[in-house]
């Protein structure tokens, strides 16, 4: 028996399924379980990872910062709070425009429905089905169907409408105080919005006088080959969240106002006792200069062109997704393919859509470890798992 396995399973509320073994350490792109065993970091710890593991550039800032100051809250001004959010808003091209910092992307969101109910003084938000923004209660009533059974009582204020459907959309959006959106709908299975719909929902935001709001909390960072989804599909929204890779995996969430919605929150409207402190911040700002820097949403493209090139296989039917949060869809159930791609050291993810596999790999990935992955599947498929 694995003494940390059968600790946690004796003290922590079993609410993961959870791979059978423990993490030790990590270093880019791969992780070390406890036994010495080696795995190649395809999931990146849920998103998270997008400079890979245990960065230097974050962990010398952390060291640095928690030797010099390892909390205080937003009631003082703060050198790593201002310069991590200057760092947010130069990443995304946002001039003028003002963050708000909390922990988790849950809380992000739970934020930006609250600034969009402030400022539009309307209680209705609509969401796009199949979506997922969080466990807290108002993300989680944003949130598809599927999180949502079983909680009676969520949601009173939230119209769910198909993702991808302008027309619904825009009539839901009478009387609302905003859209909160997933670009590209990460645990659906990567699914990506048709030509057009982010458009068509902007317009339609302003037609209503609802804010438009962007979860980015998997597809911001330069995750889909740009610096944001909002920006690869050249649409602007009013709030963008942020969590996830923000902080390399400190936890951080951010949400992002343009001027116009930022001008209209006023001091008590919004708050958070840990969000924006010294620590996280000085993570955050290791994080996206790194980031930017490297200019590593290049080499998200770049990877994705190269798997879309040399993935073939009768069982592989379509890839979805951009950048790398990519939906391998499968002919069949992706889970033993999951298993069988574990067992040759290859930690990937499964999604809502029960036949696709979700890549999410730190944004650092080269093309040694995406040949890894593809001989690792296609030796899957040989033997057998999950034919239909
Ligand atoms: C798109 C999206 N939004 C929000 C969240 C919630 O983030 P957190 O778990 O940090 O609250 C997630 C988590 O998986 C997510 O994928």
């Amino acid at each position: 028996m694995n003494d940390a396995l059968a600790a946690e399973d004796a003290y922590v509320l079993p609410t993961y399924v959870k791979f059978p073994f423990a993490l030790e350490r990590g270093a880019g792109c791969w992780v070390w379980d406890e036994a010495g065993r080696k795995y190649l970091d395809l999931y990146g710890g849920h998103a998270v990872a997008a400079l890979g593991h245990c960065p230097p550039e974050v962990a010398d800032a952390l060291e640095r910062q928690s030797r010099r100051l390892l909390f205080y809250s937003n009631l003082v001004y703060s050198r790593a709070r201002a310069e991590a959010a200057k760092a947010l808003v130069e990443f995304c091209g946002e001039n003028g425009s003002q963050v708000f910092f909390c922990n988790s992307g849950a809380e992000a969101n739970e934020n930006a429905m609250r600034i969009a109910r402030m400022v539009t003084g309307r209680a209705k938000i609509v969401a796009a089905e199949g979506g997922f923004h969080g466990r807290t209660a108002a993300a989680i009533a944003a949130t598809g169907a599927k999180y949502r059974a079983g909680l009676p009582g969520l949601g009173a204020d939230v119209v769910h409408v198909p993702f991808g459907d302008a027309d619904a959309a825009a009539k839901a959006l009478d009387g609302a105080a905003a859209f909160l959106l997933e670009p590209i709908q990460s645990m659906a299975g990567a699914a990506t919005p048709p030509p057009g719909y982010l458009a068509a929902l902007q317009a339609a935001c302003e037609r209503a006088g609802a804010l438009l709001i962007f979860d980015e909390v998997q597809t911001g960072l330069g995750r889909v080959g740009e610096r944001s989804a909002g920006r690869a599909y050249g649409v602007r929204p009013h709030l963008q969240t942020f969590a996830k890779a923000l902080a390399s995996g400190v936890p951080a969430g951010a949400v992002l106002a343009v001027p116009e919605v930022a001008r209209r929150v006023k001091p008590g409207q919004l708050g958070s006792t840990f969000g924006g402190g010294p620590l996280a911040c000085a993570a955050i700002a290791a994080t996206l200069k790194t980031i930017s820097a490297r200019r590593l949403w290049e080499n998200a493209a770049a990877m994705e062109m190269l798997i879309r090139t040399t993935f073939r296989h009768p069982r592989l039917q379509e890839i979805r997704g951009r950048g790398l949060l990519l939906g391998l869809v499968l002919d069949g159930p992706a889970k033993p393919v999951l298993a069988a791609l574990l067992q040759r050291g290859i930690l990937a993810g499964g999604a809502d859509d029960p036949s696709v596999i979700r890549l999410l790999p730190p944004l650092t990935v080269g093309p040694e470890e995406i040949a890894f992955l593809r001989t690792a599947l296609l030796d899957s498929f040989a033997s057998g798992a999950a034919a239909p």
